[in-house]
């Protein structure tokens, strides 16, 4: 029996939330436990992948929620359709499966994933930040991000790595020989571990030793890093722009942002997402210096020259700033939502306050500790952050002793 039920808030501009899953009283159960958002959401609650892409065929969706195992079309099949033919909505998964890992290795396709059973409260704060992260990458928005000349493709290797990592007969000499494989990569890894901010006591110079030292993730993120540094094909960069200078910024902020949460002993994950996103927080300076020199050259001189923040004076002449750029082309590049938020949201962090991220407050600290000189422009990161944030992060003053014995 197929099950199809609304719960209609009224009016045309509230979200469209579609909620799939095989099992009526789940379906009925999340229609009880919502029922206070309906002023602010229009749901739809369908039983079955099948009858969800057919309701979808006429009637466009926001977000889907959807089951993994369903009979006929699953969960993974239904978002790997959604993906395709309605780029735009948000893709959740809400499982029952306990092995989270496995299922997500398996849903390429979705933004996010939570598991059952899951409150009113997550289950809207997830679906709240997924959209937020949707607007901002709003078709109309980055249409010049998108109509440029050219944006770094990912990276041949990183593809590589994960499905090595992937693979039942891993190991740590299998992805230093890929690594090996490609000289700059290569260069670049040993040149980043062996900078002042990793604190590795001794030098580096066999990529085997690197992967031990850095880990997975860590060299997974200098992977992709590396790969929007090779992307450069304008050797003409703006006089202004240093891409030595971004690399070293980029590889402290990330090693600063992942120090200061483990010694807050947060979860692992958020300790790699810091790492990951600090690594990769200014990719979308190296887009505009790539794409638009003489525009870039002028925009960075303005920054200074005006004492004007650089995002302010990148969105006044661009319509995005760095780092919604770089946002998008890591979205474009199917990487985690957590780290896609991070990076977009690097210099206004406040936007993002409705939720908690130990892995953004770490980011923007460490952008901040890092910046205190001026490497973002006319105006420190530090000085860009409103006062209450400051206050949340410890106070102004306490950051700036933590930079100055860093
Ligand atoms: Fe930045
Ligand atoms: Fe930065």
């Amino acid at each position: 029996m197929i099950y199809t039920d609304i719960l209609l808030g009224g009016g045309n501009m509230k979200k469209q939330i579609l909620f799939v899953d095989d099992e009526t009283q789940i379906l009925q159960g999340l229609k009880r436990m919502l029922r206070s958002l309906r002023d602010e959401w229009e749901m739809y609650f369908i039983t079955g992948g099948k009858e969800a892409i057919e309701f979808m065929n006429e009637h466009p969706v926001d977000v889907i929620v959807s089951d993994m195992r369903m009979p006929g079309i699953d969960g993974a099949q239904l978002l790997t359709h959604v993906a395709e033919h309605s780029p735009y909505t948000v893709r959740i998964i809400l499982s029952g499966q306990a092995d989270k890992s496995q299922v997500l290795r398996s849903i390429e396709p979705s933004h996010q994933y939570l598991s059952k059973p899951c409150d009113a409260d997550t289950l809207k704060t997830t679906i709240l930040r997924a959209s937020l992260l949707r607007n901002l990458m709003s078709d109309e928005k980055m249409s010049f991000i998108s109509s440029m000349r050219s944006l770094p493709s990912l990276p041949r290797i990183y593809s590589d790595l994960v499905s090595m990592l992937r693979s039942p007969d891993f190991s740590i000499t299998n992805v230093a020989d890929l690594i090996k494989q490609d000289m700059g990569m290569t260069a670049k890894i040993l040149q980043l571990v062996n900078s002042a901010y990793f604190g590795v006591s001794r030098t580096v110079s066999d990529p085997s030793m690197a992967v031990n030292l850095l880990g997975i993730n860590t060299i997974s993120s200098l992977v992709l890093l590396e790969g929007v540094f090779s992307s450069v094909s304008n050797q003409m960069l703006p006089s202004n722009f240093s891409l030595d200078a971004v690399w070293n910024h980029s590889g402290s902020v990330g090693k600063i942002a992942q120090k200061i949460l483990k010694d807050a002993k947060k979860d692992k994950q958020d300790i790699d997402d810091a790492l990951s996103a600090g690594l990769l927080h200014d990719c979308g300076k190296i887009i505009f210096a790539d794409n638009l020199k003489k525009e870039y050259e002028e925009v960075i001189d303005k920054s200074i020259r005006e004492n004007i923040a650089l995002c302010e004076v990148e969105k006044e002449a661009f319509g995005v700033n760095h780092a919604e750029a770089g946002a998008y082309l890591l979205n474009l590049w199917g990487l985690p939502e957590a780290l896609v938020e991070i990076v977009a949201f690097h210099h206004n962090p406040t936007s993002f306050s409705s939720s908690q991220s130990a892995a953004l407050d770490a980011v923007v600290t460490a952008n901040a500790l890092i910046d205190y000189k001026g490497v973002e422009g006319g105006v420190a990161a530090l000085d860009q952050l409103d006062d209450e944030y400051i206050n949340k992060l410890g106070g102004k003053k306490a950051l700036i002793s933590r930079v100055d014995c860093s």
